[in-house]
């Protein structure tokens, strides 16, 4: 874990750029130094107003932006992208109508960038070996390779993930200020250390952000991470999918995954045995040299501010593609390409219902009712929640909530761009540190409270109910909209 630090020379915040596929990214990293400098600006000008944003060093990272340098790839990681405020010029803004005020925020949110899986982590070390092993010579962009010694650590979160969950607590202090002032929220994670810890990280954030703030109620008890739910087997858990047998048995991902992978990695895999003399891979590897990617770059320093050397290797179509790819693993993993998908989501989607209802939890799926008939492990009363997850999880309350609805279902054969999946992708929905809040709030003139969902940052027009100017609805309609959920959904498939 250590070696990576040790081993390599500390290089400079995207001033080095190393990227050298083509003239198009080198402009693209001109505009990254730009957008860096442009974002230290930023951070130095807020820095006088608020004591929290003192501008990091190395950073490539900001509170509001998330990760922005290399974005022209760096956004194409599917998710193990980091976290990037997404920006699609909708028609709705994220900011909170000034008629309005907010009443109840959920933020349900994936840990932030972590190593390897340790399973993952023994095949990218056997590849990397195998590759020094078989290859005759390594040239130019790879020679690099030749001497990289893999020492990346497993499923836990990197230094730069946990800065990540760092900034969300600061930024999800700030958005709900209103709120965050002098209510404490009521927090729950998932049963894996990554994800507890990334709780404990945004607690971190929001007490940082809430002693800068002097309007703040500081009397308070800090937040604390209330319950972990267990990710043992047969323990009902809303945060992580595990007791619904049929699904857990299904085929449906990995069948899309190979198709898909059966387009486009074959005429990689053709130009890497040409440049690497005597490898020989499998398209399954073709994809781990194109993981390593992503994962040495947030592995590499605190602020992720150089891109790891194996992202030289490949094209921006490529990372196309590559992303593509993961959207599609997510879409029949967990999505509406999976028949049970959605209904991994259906216990978290009933929960937020109890909560925005402040009603008792109604549901047969995957909830714990001795958990969730407890005020001290489900109370009802709170106005500020916040869940640690994972992307699976997240996906299958995003289906289930029906947010991807307008998606069509996606093509295994053929690249679609994020228009065409009405901003349906893996690095748009659940990168590291993803988070995706429900808020309510009351506006002027209104009597029922109205409810928005965001998805890292981006307003996602509810289905289902008629949408206002805003992008939200009315509570009731977007309960009464939700009838999959309300209903258990196809939950009764799983013993199938
Ligand atoms: C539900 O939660 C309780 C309290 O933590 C626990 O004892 C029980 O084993 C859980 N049951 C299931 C099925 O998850
Ligand atoms: C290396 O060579 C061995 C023996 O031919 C082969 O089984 C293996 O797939 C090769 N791996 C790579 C990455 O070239
Ligand atoms: C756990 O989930 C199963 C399946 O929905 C359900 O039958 C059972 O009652 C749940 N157990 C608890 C403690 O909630
Ligand atoms: C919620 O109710 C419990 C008692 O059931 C009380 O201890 C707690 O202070 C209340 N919390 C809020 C935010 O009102
Ligand atoms: C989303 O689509 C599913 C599957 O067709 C449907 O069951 C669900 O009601 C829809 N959800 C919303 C909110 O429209």
């Amino acid at each position: 874990m250590k070696g990576l630090y040790e081993d390599r020379p500390i290089r400079v915040a995207g001033l080095s750029c190393r990227l050298s596929i083509s003239k198009r990214v080198t402009i693209v990293s001109v505009m990254a130094v730009l957008s860096l400098l442009l974002s230290i600006t930023l951070l130095l000008s807020r820095a006088s107003g608020t004591p929290v944003s003192t501008p990091r060093h190395k950073s490539c990272n900001t509170v509001d932006e998330g990760y922005q340098c290399f974005s022209e790839v760096s956004h194409l990681w599917g998710q193990y992208s980091p976290y990037f405020s997404v920006d699609d010029e909708s028609a709705f803004s994220d900011h909170i109508p000034d008629h309005c005020q907010v009443t109840f925020a959920q933020v349900l949110s994936r840990h932030g960038a972590r190593y390897p899986t340790e399973g993952k982590s023994k095949k990218y070390a056997k590849f990397i070996k195998d590759i020094q092993r078989n290859v005759t010579s390594f040239r130019g962009k790879y020679a690099f390779l030749q001497s990289y010694s893999y020492s990346l650590g497993a499923d836990v979160l990197t230094p730069f993930g946990e800065n990540q969950l760092v900034d969300l607590g600061i930024k999800f202090y700030r958005r709900y200020e209103a709120l965050t002032r002098d209510t404490v929220p009521f927090i729950r994670a998932s049963g894996s250390d990554r994800v507890i810890a990334s709780g404990e990280k945004f607690i971190q954030g929001y007490r940082k952000a809430k002693l800068g703030d002097s309007k703040a109620e500081h009397s308070q008890s800090s937040p604390i991470v209330n319950v972990i739910i267990p990710e043992t087997a047969g323990f009902n858990n809303t945060l992580d999918h595990s007791t619904c047998t049929a699904f857990e048995k299904s085929e449906v991902e990995d069948q899309a995954e190979d198709q898909f992978m059966d387009t486009f990695t074959p005429a990689i895999l053709k130009r890497l045995e040409k440049d690497l003399p005597g490898a020989k891979l499998s398209k399954k590897e073709v994809v781990y040299l194109m993981d390593m990617c992503p994962f040495d770059t947030v592995a590499l320093t605190r602020g992720g501010s150089q891109v790891s050397p194996f992202c030289d290797l490949f094209t921006r179509h490529e990372w196309v593609q590559y992303d593509y790819l993961q959207s599609v693993k997510k879409y029949y993993g967990y999505g509406a390409g999976n028949p049970l998908g959605a209904a991994q989501g259906i216990g978290f989607a009933n929960e937020l219902i109890a909560r925005l209802t402040q009603s008792p939890v109604k549901d047969h799926t995957s909830t714990n009712s001795t958990l969730d008939s407890n005020p001290a492990t489900f109370p009802l009363n709170a106005t500020l929640y916040a869940d640690f997850t994972h992307d699976n999880t997240m996906i299958s309350v995003f289906f289930a909530l029906g947010l991807y609805n307008r998606t069509q279902p996606l093509s295994q054969t053929s690249v679609q761009s994020i228009k065409e999946t009405n901003g349906y992708s893996a690095a748009w929905t659940v990168p590291f540190g993803a988070r995706a809040y429900v808020e309510m709030m009351q506006c002027k003139g209104e009597e029922e409270p109205l409810v928005r969902v965001l998805v890292n940052d981006r307003v996602i027009p509810l289905l289902g109910c008629d949408i206002d100017q805003h992008g939200g609805c009315k509570r009731d309609d977007f309960i009464q909209g939700l009838n999959f959920v309300t209903s258990g959904g196809n939950w009764a498939q799983c013993s199938a």
